[in-house]
């Protein structure tokens, strides 16, 4: 008689992770713009300037992939998840792997914190449009 498989146990993927639908439970500061907004713990720094209206580039919408949502942490490095594989390789793409630097698109709030929001004064004008949507891309293109 072949042996048995083993039983498979179907676990929640998202258990231990913080309650996204909680009320906002941290407070995140944007600089140079001085805007103090909440944040609810588990979004990421992206996602909280969206959601408050803080003009953080972002033009490859979030995936990853393009560096332009880059921040210098000021205070509060304890309180974004730890850097993972995808924001290290991205990082490391557009030599920006440097100390404190985290890409907003992948940095989780679980407390307060400072952020800069590193753009020159080019990408500041050209990543928005009359829309209020951000058109700056990499030179060179994506990658
Ligand atoms: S928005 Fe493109 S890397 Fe974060």
């Amino acid at each position: 008689m072949p042996p048995r498989p083993p039983k498979i146990v179907l676990t929640d993927p998202f258990a231990g992770l913080p309650d996204e639908t909680a009320e906002p439970a941290a407070n995140v500061t944007f600089q140079p713009f001085g805007q103090t907004v909440p944040a609810r713990i588990g979004k990421t720094l992206l996602d909280t300037a969206r959601v408050e209206g803080v003009k953080l580039p972002h033009a490859c919408g979030g995936h990853s992939r393009c560096g332009t949502c880059r921040v210098r942490v000021l205070q509060g490095a304890e309180n974004l998840c730890e850097i993972d594989v995808v924001e290290r390789r991205t990082l490391k793409q557009y030599a920006i792997l440097l100390p404190g630097f985290r890409l907003g698109c992948r940095a989780r709030v679980l407390g307060d914190c400072t952020v800069h929001v590193e753009m020159t004064a080019e990408q500041a004008a050209a990543s928005w449009n009359e829309k209020g949507s951000s058109a700056w891309r990499p030179r060179g293109g994506w990658k």
